[in-house]
């Protein structure tokens, strides 16, 4: 059985249980989030011992080469001295300045970075609270255009960061930003390929701060990008979205619902009904050749990123994030 060894304590881990699991049993103090290896809130380093690889997926080289790794997904072999890491990942001071409530149970966040904040649209970063609180949230403003971090919160049933966004943050409230974090961006150097943005729910944040980085990056070829939900109301932005459209030829725009609220009175071009996957991937015919940004949906992201592969797109063109969430106690 190994044991892990942080701040002179030192916890017997039980087993299958991961170093996360027994830190947070013995009363210490490691932020974490997704408990899924997706967010990177619980970044720790080994200063004594070797971490295992599966729990570095994701690191960047140099985080790994320092012996970092994610307590969430570590169940070591054998013993690990470790230090929390909070200098790795850079911490910039924020204040809330507004939050815009789009739908029933989406919000528009934006924030103040007291500090500059470097990131690349579409990125995420754990919004920390003053009580310590950390979540993930990606990134759907623009750097260098708007001086401010946007990001599109869906309030989740319970949920305690979401809930507090969408129903009590103020202007002034005080936060931190962790990051920024993620390979879910557009890189400019192909300015002809085709780009498919797949997202549902909040996913539709990164893609619609990629999609712009694309355009005010000269990106030529086309662009399509799709916006799934249940039904209507689980839309948002969708004129937002059309007029950015209607601006640029080569953006397409899609949203798709599974089953409308009411018949619809007339078909849309803009508005699909059916699963989401299959509208796209009919659309798509062969996926060879495109570059594909996905977001949002666990379940959804990991089965179109399959489909899409073994439609033609290679994986290094495959880019996504998925939303994971703290499972439920
Ligand atoms: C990389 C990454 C990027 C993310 N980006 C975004 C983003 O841009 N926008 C966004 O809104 N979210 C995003 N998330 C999710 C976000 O980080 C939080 O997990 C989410 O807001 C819930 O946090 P919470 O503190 O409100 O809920 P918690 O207090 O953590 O609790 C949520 C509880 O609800 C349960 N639950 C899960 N799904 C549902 C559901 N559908 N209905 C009811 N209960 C459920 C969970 O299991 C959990 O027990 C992202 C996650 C990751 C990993
Ligand atoms: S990566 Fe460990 S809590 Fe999210």
């Amino acid at each position: 059985m190994a044991a892990v060894t942080c701040n002179s304590l030192t916890v017997s881990l039980a087993d299958n249980e991961t170093a996360l699991e027994g830190l947070l049993r013995a009363g210490v103090d490691v932020p974490n989030s997704c408990r899924g290896g997706a967010c990177q809130s619980c970044l720790v380093r080994a200063v004594e011992g070797t971490p295992p690889p599966a729990s570095q997926a994701g690191l960047k080289d140099a985080l790994k080469a320092q012996g970092f790794f994610l307590a969430c997904i570590c169940r070591p072999t054998a013993d690990l001295s470790i230090a929390l890491a909070s200098d790795a990942v850079p911490r910039v001071p924020a204040r809330v300045r507004s939050v815009e409530r789009l739908t029933a149970d989406v919000a528009r966040l934006t924030l103040h970075c007291d500090a500059p904040f470097d990131y690349r649209p579409g990125q995420f970063a754990n919004v920390v609270r003053s009580d310590g609180l950390s979540r993930p949230y990606s990134i759907a403003s623009l750097h260098g255009d708007e001086p401010y971090i946007e990001m599109h919160v869906r309030k989740v049933p319970g949920g305690q960061m979401s809930g507090w966004i969408y129903d009590d943050a103020a202007d002034g409230h005080e936060l931190e930003l962790r990051g920024p974090v993620g390979e879910c961006f557009y890189t400019p150097g192909k300015p002809h390929q085709p780009l498919l943005l797949v997202g549902t729910g909040t996913g539709l944040a990164p893609l619609y701060a990629i999609a712009r980085d694309a355009l005010r990056q000269g990106h030529a070829g086309p662009i399509h990008l799709y916006h799934g939900a249940i039904d209507e109301a689980g839309l948002y932005m969708v004129r937002e979205m059309q007029s950015l459209a209607a601006n640029h030829q080569n953006l397409h725009y899609t949203a798709c619902v599974k089953s409308p609220r009411e018949p619809l009175a007339a078909p849309s071009a803009d508005l699909r009904i059916g699963e989401l996957e299959q509208i796209v991937l009919s659309d798509l015919g062969s996926a060879r050749g495109w570059r594909c940004f996905l977001c949002g949906n666990p379940q959804f992201v990991a089965s179109l990123r399959k489909k899409l592969f073994l439609a033609g797109t290679a994986m290094k063109e495959i880019h996504s994030d998925a939303f994971l969430m703290r499972p439920t106690a």
